[in-house]
């Protein structure tokens, strides 16, 4: 009787501390022990334990990495991980059926994999947490693509393209007031982030009030995918997760109560072929992940271009006598400075790749900036040329089943947004003192300082 009096008041103490160990257990096993076994390999040689380090550690891409893991041949065997860069083999990887979409850290067989699975339990829905379609495998992930797939589809979004035309206008002539003077704009915040936000933001419904917001979430949210983040770093990333998952819950329920024209309004009303809507998790992963990969990516999609055309004047030159260039430049700007670097897979049956051997459980990067690169594919591969006929080759959107739902929609924005920026400012030239973003896969600039003229 004693002993159940003490320990009464202790439980719900142990219970609160078992909670707050968690993110610390996914934070080592994800993220910490990772790195340190990378590093330890990267300091032996092991070519993708080098590219791992040197992504965490430099804006610049390692393409000199790429090329070696290629030389090395179709397929290479790094310590913990199979990796590839050539071309026809990434596409080969992508659309195996015995590979699934994710990685899994810390949650295989063994006791780490069972401790990995206690502090999962937890984890706030993110881009790569199930039901995420980017995680999610048939059946699931067919049933929920198809739910989203016609709006994104290339005539609906030719329909968005007068709208987006517009919104490009409309934020080119607040930069003009922005510059007045001489003064430098930067253009990530004042143009390439807000063109994707503000037309994501209108497909789903989501009110002008609220955008600031939405970015906010999603730039602090964008490391989620990174590997090796610094605890302070993760915390934040988690943070931004959760609060991100409170507003979509908050705006679904608007949507329930008040439904409009918009996506979101027809993915909270839509039934499959059984008359099965999709589950309330499933419905604020999928909103989540459009949104979020809706404006995440193509913001670097427009910052890349803007600065290789700055680079590359006899390009821009080019353009401005053969506009008819302009979809071809924005797939060469999309091979050559891919807005996601690479993804990952891992193996869930037996199976070959390249006619090797590669065992269940084996994980596959696939370096899909490396791919971009082939020589076998691209002729001089590392010039950046937009009259380059296979350009579109590319598989900077992924390829199979898992292939970027908002493809059509993020080349219309970018030949929108390029050809706009381009042609209303000329004269445009970056200033001193542009910056990369700290995030590793997905890459581009984070301040972009020009004069307008
Ligand atoms: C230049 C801009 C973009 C790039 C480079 C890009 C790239 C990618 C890549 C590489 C994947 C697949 C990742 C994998 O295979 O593991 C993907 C998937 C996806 N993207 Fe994009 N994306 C872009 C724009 C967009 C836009 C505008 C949307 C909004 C609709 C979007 C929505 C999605 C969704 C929902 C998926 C998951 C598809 C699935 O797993 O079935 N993306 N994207």
């Amino acid at each position: 009787m004693l002993l159940r009096t003490a320990t009464r008041p202790l439980a719900p103490r142990a219970d609160a501390l078992r909670e707050a160990a968690r993110p610390a257990v996914r934070w080592g096993l994800g993220h910490a022990l990772p790195k340190s076994v990378i590093g330890a390999a990267a300091r032996r040689g092991d070519l993708h334990g080098r590219l791992i380090v040197a992504s965490s550690t430099s804006s610049d891409v390692p393409v000199d990495l790429f090329d070696a893991i290629r030389a090395s041949g179709p397929i290479h065997r790094s310590r913990y991980a199979y990796v590839t860069a050539t071309l026809p083999v990434v596409r080969e990887v992508l659309a195996n059926p015995d590979v699934r979409a994710g990685v899994d850290l810390g949650t295989g067989a063994g006791p780490l994999g069972r401790l990995g699975r206690w502090a999962h339990r937890t984890t706030p829905m993110g881009p790569l947490t199930p039901p995420s379609l980017l995680v999610t495998e048939p059946p699931d992930h067919t049933r929920m693509r198809k739910l989203v797939t016609r709006v994104f589809s290339v005539k609906a979004v030719q329909r968005l393209r007068d709208r987006t035309e517009e919104i490009a206008e409309d934020l080119l002539t607040s930069l003009e007031q922005q510059g007045r003077g001489g003064r430098p704009v930067d253009l990530v915040e004042a143009y390439c982030a807000l063109l994707p936000v503000t037309v994501i933001a209108e497909i789903l419904g989501v009110p002008d009030s609220e955008r600031q917001k939405v970015l906010d979430f999603g730039t602090a949210a964008a490391p989620s995918l990174d590997l090796g983040l610094s605890w302070r770093r993760f915390r934040r990333v988690e943070g931004a997760l959760v609060s991100f998952e409170a507003w979509l819950v908050d705006h679904i329920d608007a949507k329930r109560r008040d439904p409009g024209e918009d996506l979101l309004s027809q993915m909270v009303a839509a039934r499959d072929d059984d008359g099965v809507a999709l589950t309330d998790r499933e419905l604020i992963a999928t909103a989540g992940l459009v949104l979020a990969a809706g404006f995440e990516t193509t913001v670097n999609l427009l910052s890349n271009g803007i600065a290789l055309l700055h680079d590359h004047p006899d390009q821009r030159a080019l353009l401005r006598d053969e506009p008819d260039r302009w979809p071809n430049a924005v797939e060469e700007v999309l091979r050559i400075d891919p807005p996601v670097l690479l993804t990952g897979r891992t193996v869930v049956r037996d199976t070959e790749v390249a006619g090797m051997p590669v065992p269940r459980g084996a994980v596959v990067t696939t370096l899909l900036a490396g791919a971009n690169r082939d020589p076998e594919v691209f002729a001089d591969p590392h010039r950046f040329d937009v009259t380059r006929e296979n350009a579109a080759d590319h598989v900077s959107f992924s390829a199979g089943r898992h292939f970027c739902l908002g493809a059509a929609l993020a080349r219309m924005e970018g030949q929108v947004g390029l050809q706009r920026i381009t042609e209303r400012y000329p004269d445009l030239r970056l200033a001193p003192g542009a910056t990369r973003r700290d995030t590793r896969i997905l890459r581009g600039f984070e301040t972009l300082p020009a004069y307008l003229s």
